[in-house]
């Protein structure tokens, strides 16, 4: 069980768009959060003190989820001891391509970020969640991982992969009290989405706009929550009516 007094999360990609909302969020929510990014900046220190007006600590660690040597020295050093009580894995990347014309490079790419990525992050941090006997692990897919998106053989590939991880590791860890789950959002205005064209999308969403980051971190506060106690190995989809 989560010990409510001193519940960490770890945000893989919790500095940006969705993951620093989904960050925010857990923080209001009672946790101390530890948000990764590549490269601390101006703006990720603004996130540190956003987290601690609200009465949280927040850590930011640096590390590329492509980097596996580098980024288990810095799981090691921080979570040796101490697995976190929630891990969202949220790092991901798009090169969009029809797959004819995809080059390697693009297709290497997202794999690596997003599904490889997620080994090399939430792998070495099982152990200590099953030997706690708790814990949550929070992955965000995406729409184009449950439908298939065209130009994005890549991303919905990796997306679909993350889905299958998520549904096998719930089958191993399910019954040591460790949760996992995933969050499927649709079209989330970030930086990821700024060029989409509206016009064309906004049609084939019953809902008629995109989502706000801040409703996905809703999602992933309901899955690291005491309100979703017996909800594991699913995919929980924010899309808008994008996919029903
Ligand atoms: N926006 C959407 O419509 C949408 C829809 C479905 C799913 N998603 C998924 O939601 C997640 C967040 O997307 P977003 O829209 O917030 O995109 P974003 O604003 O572009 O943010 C991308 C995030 O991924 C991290 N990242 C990228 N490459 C990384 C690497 N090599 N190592 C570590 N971290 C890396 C970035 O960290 P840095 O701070 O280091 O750059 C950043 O936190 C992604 O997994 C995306 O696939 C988004």
């Amino acid at each position: 069980m989560m010990n409510e007094k001193t519940r960490t999360a770890l945000v893989i990609g919790g500095c940006r768009g969705i993951g620093r909302e989904i960050t925010l969020r857990l923080a209001k929510d009672g946790f101390d959060v530890l948000p990764t990014c590549r490269k601390c900046s101006d703006e990720t220190e603004k996130l540190a003190e956003e987290v601690r007006t609200l009465g949280r600590s927040c850590r930011i660690l640096e590390l590329d989820v492509r980097d596996r040597a580098g980024t288990r020295k810095v799981l090691d050093a921080e979570f040796a001891d101490n697995a976190p009580d929630a891990v969202i894995y949220n790092s991901g990347i798009a090169k969009d391509n029809l797959f004819a014309f995809m080059d390697p490079e693009q297709w290497d790419d997202v794999l690596e970020t997003n599904l490889r990525g997620f080994y090399n992050t939430v792998q070495p941090l099982v152990f200590g969640m099953l030997a706690r006997h708790g814990g949550r692990i929070v992955v965000i897919t995406s729409a184009s991982g449950q439908t298939g998106q065209a130009g994005q053989v890549n991303y919905s590939a990796s997306k679909a992969g993350l889905i299958g991880a998520v549904k096998a590791l719930a089958r191993e860890v399910g019954r040591k009290g460790v949760l996992v789950n995933a969050v499927a959002p649709g079209v989330i205005e970030t930086d990821m989405t700024k060029d989409i064209p509206r016009d064309a999308v906004l049609p084939l969403i019953p809902l008629r706009r995109f989502g706000k980051a801040a409703e996905v971190a809703g999602a992933v506060s309901f899955l690291c929550g005491e309100d979703s106690t017996y909800i594991h190995g699913q995919v929980i989809a924010v899309n808008g009516g994008l996919v029903i």
